[in-house]
């Protein structure tokens, strides 16, 4: 028997990726449980899935804050304060600061929608129609201080057919996130929980 992994959930936008780790702790392929759903925009859709699954959400916005590094440590904190063991940020639109990426080393990961290393930073899918590539895909990796670049959890290929509109692309790429992320949630839990005793 091995305790559910506390999570944290950053995000920013629609809430799939969200939606689809609670699905996958209710149908038990993640042995998990979301301890918050941080957002840092009131508008954030992301919420009602909070809401329609019951699941405790914080709006942290940071327009209501002075700097980057105040916003951070507001997230920090409230990540500090329920114990969360990993941060995932699930379309979460920020960067995030070094207050957040120490205190989580290795307890801290973010899906992309390419195929890392191509195509960091915003607007990825974008950017491979734009270089007429022939696959892209999603990447989830470890956050580091360099936006878009920690090491490669898992990936997946997703083929960019001629008649692709970004829209198109998008949906097909959102599939796979879906599928990936948890499984790389269930990779890093397995970890972390494996990890020395003592390095909690
Ligand atoms: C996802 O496609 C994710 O890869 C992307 O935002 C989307 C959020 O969708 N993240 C980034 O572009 C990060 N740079 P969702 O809100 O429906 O999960």
């Amino acid at each position: 028997f091995q305790p559910k992994i506390r999570l944290g959930i950053l995000a920013s936008g629609n809430g799939s990726n969200f939606e689809y780790i609670i699905k996958s702790i209710k149908n038990k392929q993640l042995n998990a449980e979301i301890s918050i759903l941080i957002v840092n925009n009131p508008n954030c859709l992301a919420i009602n899935k909070a809401i329609k699954y019951d699941i405790p959400y914080v709006i942290i916005n940071h327009r209501n804050c002075n700097s980057r590094l105040e916003h951070d440590i507001l997230v920090k904190k409230k990540l500090e304060e329920l114990s969360v063991e990993l941060v995932v940020m699930a379309g979460w639109m920020r960067i995030v600061g070094d207050e957040i990426i120490n205190r989580f080393n290795n307890r801290l990961i973010n899906i992309h929608p390419s195929l890392l290393p191509s195509f960091k930073g915003v607007d990825a899918i974008q950017q491979a129609i734009d270089k007429r590539v022939k696959i892209t895909g999603c990447s989830v990796h470890y956050v580091q201080k360099e936006v878009d670049s920690g090491s490669i959890i898992i990936q997946a290929a997703v083929p960019l057919e001629e008649q692709d509109s970004k829209e198109t692309l998008r949906k097909r790429i959102q599939d796979m996130e879906h599928i990936i992320l948890p499984i790389a949630i269930a990779k890093v839990a397995k970890k972390i929980r494996t990890s020395f005793m003592g390095n909690k």
